[in-house]
């Protein structure tokens, strides 16, 4: 019997959705080693599972929760949005591997219980004790059966078979690794008679007053001490309270008590509402800053435990992230517990995406379609049931990228009959007939803008002074997701910032995404889609987190952490300014700390009332030449120690001294006759410089299948094999003036240089470069648009004994030109090998703009000092940029004989382009003559 497999039905046997909460009922967890056996097709090991007689000591054991295909069997596939199945609803391929597992247990709790299972992945069948409990599917939502007079005291028999594949799986098409298995707790829970089943807390805050009233499907006693609250279920109350948010998350325990239970009440009070088309929350506006998280682990994949879950959370706080858009599925209820306890907005969405169904042109799609229609109903209500009292849900979202349908609206009118008190988001259908806000993802700055001004164009699909494009036209916007933060980058988050904080009809923001979803491989390495051997295949679209899969944050989240900072320092006419960008806070719990140089003092922190700003005089301050104030966590908080910084501002003290070398011979310098390189400065032994206008590409300069893929224009070409020429070496006792002309094999365009040197002191010499192009730079071959270059610079190839970067620039992590809030003025040093940032497909990474100087030196080693005028950006590795672009994996880059310097003129942002609008064009350097220079002198 297979046929629920590919039924409509979204289960069978169940029990009615309710809110997930924890009592002093005994409750026994299930979760541990299994038997387990996996077989090829839904018919799984046969009949016999469900007898409680058979002997299954030769399985295999399993430890649940977990995914089947990370522990040894089968094998993970990630597709984007392609179904790896046919498209031929509601059936799945024959090939559907299915797992049998069996759990023996004893249950001295007496007779009435219920069997929950927080997320099977796709389809279970269930048996207890020899009877058939019912079928569920919906991977991540809860589901339940009462197992009353079922129980025995001791020797159990639970058998559930899973099955990768089924009807469901069609609603489940996220863009993430498709992971089978029970991947969430399972247990039995102790159902006391006459205890509540389900209840609903509703809290509201208005004027410093919280009204509560809890209704319960069975009569109850409402606790809440440090209220003083005591009172019946479907009572309510006005007390004074401080409200809740995601600034300050207060919440008053307590408890509900009925049939000898008492389940743990954790209420935090707030009010949701939409106002002339904002967001508010307890009355005043709020800005998500907030990130799309996927729940990943690279061993367990969406089993996560409360560790992780935690550290998720923790991470988000400490980068000032104060919203999570749960994409694209409910998560397990401890992480919203975490959110209700630290504070964090969330945007709870369904587990619905139906992306698939494009390559159908959308015939058949499941949300137009009746037959599914009880199969979406049911995930809602589970969601909406089981998530109903986290204070920290402000939005449900009806899901993911499904476009349109008639059922959508039968969903959004049960949501707001069940639960008025939040609103909807869904962001795919261009009407946004059911949902509460406007929304979109990926728009480019321009067109957020024009968003933000109320001018955006009318949809397609939609008439221009339609109902729905009026109506459209008063929501809040609420940007659900963009800054694809694939590889190295995102660009231009304080950019989207800026725009998000200048309208009024912004809520907020969602980076895409949290985390990358690289999984572990055996090798110790990473794996992504690609390798896998699989079609259709997502390939590495899946490693586009601003942690890295192993939680390690990338310098994309500290940059995310710098753009939305709840306070923005800046410091002018002799005073330090602040502006408050908390929504409710004031600033009380912070400290002021300035340093200039070794030197630190504090400051006094002003009443700054939220949203607001004010400023306060400069101290007496030493001398120096950078000033930097932080803004620091005064007290320890259950995120961060106290010192924890969560914001800061810099300002340069002295007027910057105008760059003025020093002039004179060359002495111990020597350059190569015939290329006109230089082959020695003083001690030091260098190679080069050659003209650079590569680099390993980043994933987003790849674009988005064709679309901005600026690689295939540059390879197109030819700045991936560029050749030189020298024309000409003129040497002077005050000047080497080298002329050459740099170009790609097989094309006329090309790029002359002059590189003039002149001594500058204590054998130091000072390098002009002139850059000017010729020909004509289009991708003539493959569209015939204008090229920008990836870098224009310097690259020295240097002795291996160099092992230390010191530069006075900004620092300490890498920048880019789109990218370089996070990275403060200073002077850093630095171990070579640790400037490198281990993107797991290897690719551009490490560069430092605006350095004013660089020092590279080693043990018993002469060492090189670069100076610029002003400025200049420098990577230094153990490989070139040709190694690293063919890398496709970090263990294949291997040091050289040598250290590979480039000291630029610029190089290209990096925007987010992988999934998004193109880099706009002040990020790009243009086909123009340049003109830099620099100053090179041995060191130690
Ligand atoms: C969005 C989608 C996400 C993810 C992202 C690209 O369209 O909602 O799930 O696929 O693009 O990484």
């Amino acid at each position: 019997m297979t046929d629920h497999v590919e039924s409509y039905a979204p289960g069978e046997g169940r029990l009615p959705p309710r809110a997930d909460f924890r009592s002093d009922a005994p409750r026994l967890s299930l979760n541990g080693d299994w038997a387990f056996r996996l077989t090829p097709t839904a018919a799984g090991t046969g009949p016999d599972v469900a007898d409680p007689d058979l002997d299954d000591s030769g399985w295999d054991r399993l430890r649940v929760p977990s995914h089947w295909v990370l522990e040894g069997y089968d094998r993970p596939l990630y597709t984007n949005t392609a179904y790896p199945f046919p498209i031929d609803p509601p059936h799945v391929p024959a090939q559907n591997p299915t797992g049998d597992y069996r759990r023996r247990f004893d249950w001295p709790f007496g007779e009435r219980a219920v069997l929950r299972f927080q997320g099977v992945d796709s389809c279970a069948r269930v048996w207890l004790n020899g009877t058939e409990l019912g079928h569920s599917k919906g991977s991540r939502l809860p589901f339940e059966f009462d197992v009353t007079g079922l129980l025995r005291p001791a020797g159990n028999v639970l058998a559930v078979r899973v099955h990768r594949w089924s009807s469901g799986s069609y609603l489940e098409d996220q863009d993430m690794w498709w992971l089978p298995g029970i991947f969430r707790d399972v247990e039995l829970l102790a159902r006391p008679s006459s205890a509540i089943d389900d209840f609903f807390v509703h809290a509201s805050y208005l004027d410093g007053r919280g009204t509560l009233r809890v209704d319960a499907d069975r009569p109850g006693i409402v606790e809440l001490p440090e209220l003083g609250v005591r009172m019946p279920t479907g009572e309510t109350v006005t007390v004074p309270v401080e409200p809740w948010s995601a600034e300050r998350p207060r919440l008053y325990r307590g408890t509900l008590t009925a049939g000898g239970e008492r389940i743990a009440l954790a209420v935090g009070f707030r009010t949701v509402s939409i106002v002339d088309g904002r967001l508010l929350v307890n009355g005043v506006p709020v800005l998500f800053r907030g990130v799309n998280r996927h729940e990943h682990d690279p061993e367990r994949g969406r089993a996560l435990d409360l560790a992780t879950m935690r550290r998720d959370v923790v991470l988000m706080k400490q980068h000032n992230i104060n919203a999570v858009r749960t994409s694209h599925y409910p998560p397990h209820p401890d992480f919203l517990r975490l959110c209700d306890e630290y504070g964090l907005w969330v945007v709870d969405e369904c587990d619905i995406e139906t992306h698939g169904f494009i390559y159908a042109g959308w015939a058949g799609n499941p949300p137009a379609e009746p037959a599914w229609r009880d199969a979406l109903a049911d995930r809602i209500e589970r969601m909406v049931e089981r998530d109903k009292n986290h204070p920290s849900v402000v939005v449900w979202s009806m899901g993911n990228e499904s476009w349109s349908g008639a059922t959508f609206g039968e969903l959004e009118s049960w949501i707001r009959k069940r639960d008025p008190s939040r609103p909807i988001h869904y962001e795919r259908d261009r009407s946004y007939r059911h949902s509460d806000f406007a929304s979109l993802m990926y728009p480019s700055l321009d067109e957020l803008d024009a968003i933000g001004r109320g001018e955006e164009p009318t949809p397609e699909g939609v008439e221009a002074g339609s109902p729905d494009d009026v109506r459209r036209r008063g929501l809040p916007f609420l940007l659900c997701e963009y800054a694809h933060a694939m590889g190295n980058g995102p660009g231009s988050l304080l950019d989207y910032q800026r725009i998000l904080e200048a309208h009024e009809r912004f809520c907020g923001a969602f980076v895409w995404e949290w985390i990358d979803h690289g999984l572990r491989a055996p090798d110790g390495g990473l794996l992504h889609g690609g390798d896998v051997d699989y079609t259709p295949n997502g390939g590495r679209y899946c490693l586009d987190g601003l942690l890295f899969a192993d939680r390690t944050p990338s310098p994309g989240l500290l940059e995310y952490a710098k753009a939305i900072e709840p306070v923005v320092i800046t410091i002018a006419d002799g005073r330090v300014w602040l502006r408050n960008r908390y929504d409710m806070a004031d600033l009380s719990h912070l400290r002021l700390e300035w340093t200039v140089g070794h030197e630190v003092g504090t400051l006094t922190v002003p009443h700054v009332p939220a949203r607001t700003s004010a400023s306060l005089p400069l101290p007496e301050l030493p001398d120096g030449d950078w000033l930097t104030v932080r803004a620091v966590l005064a007290a320890d908080t259950a995120w961060a120690p106290a010192g924890h910084v969560v914001a800061w501002g810099q300002a340069e003290l002295a007027p910057p001294r105008p760059v003025d070398w020093p002039r004179g011979g060359f002495s111990g310098v020597r350059f190569d006759p015939e290329t006109g390189q230089l082959v020695r400065l003083g001690d030091l032994e260098i190679g080069g410089p050659v003209l650079d206008v590569w680099r390993a590409p980043v994933e987003n300069d790849r674009g988005q299948g064709f679309r901005n893929d600026l690689t295939r224009a540059w390879r197109a070409v030819g700045l991936d094999r560029v050749l030189h020429r020298v024309d000409e070496v003129r040497t002077g006792d005050d000047r080497v003036v080298v002329r050459g002309r740099s170009g790609p094999a097989g094309q006329a365009l090309g790029l002359r240089t002059e590189m003039c040197w002149e001594p500058a002191g204590d054998g130091a010499v000072a390098l002009t470069v002139t850059v000017t192009p010729e020909g004509i730079w289009t991708d003539t071959p493959i569209g015939g648009h204008d090229v920008t270059l990836p870098r224009l610079g310097l690259r020295l190839a240097l002795p291996a004994g160099l092992t230390r970067a010191t530069w006075f620039g900004r620092g300490p992590g890498e920048s880019y030109v789109d990218s370089r809030a996070a990275a403060r003025v200073g002077r850093f040093t630095a171990e070579i090998d640790a400037l490198q940032t281990p993107y797991p497909w290897p690719q551009e990474n490490g560069n430092h703009v605006e350095t004013r100087w660089l020092e590279l030196t080693g043990d018993g080693q002469p060492g090189l000092r670069v100076e610029g005028d002003p400025w200049f950006d420098f990577t230094a590795r153990r490989w070139t940029s040709e190694d690293l672009d063919r890398a496709t994996k970090p263990s294949q880059l291997r040091p050289s004989e040598r250290v590979w310097l480039n000291v630029d003129h610029g190089q290209q942002g990096l925007g987010s382009a992988s999934c998004g609008p193109p880099l706009p064009q002040r990020y790009r350097l243009p086909i123009r003559p340049y003109t830099f220079r620099v100053r090179l002198a041995g060191w130690g």
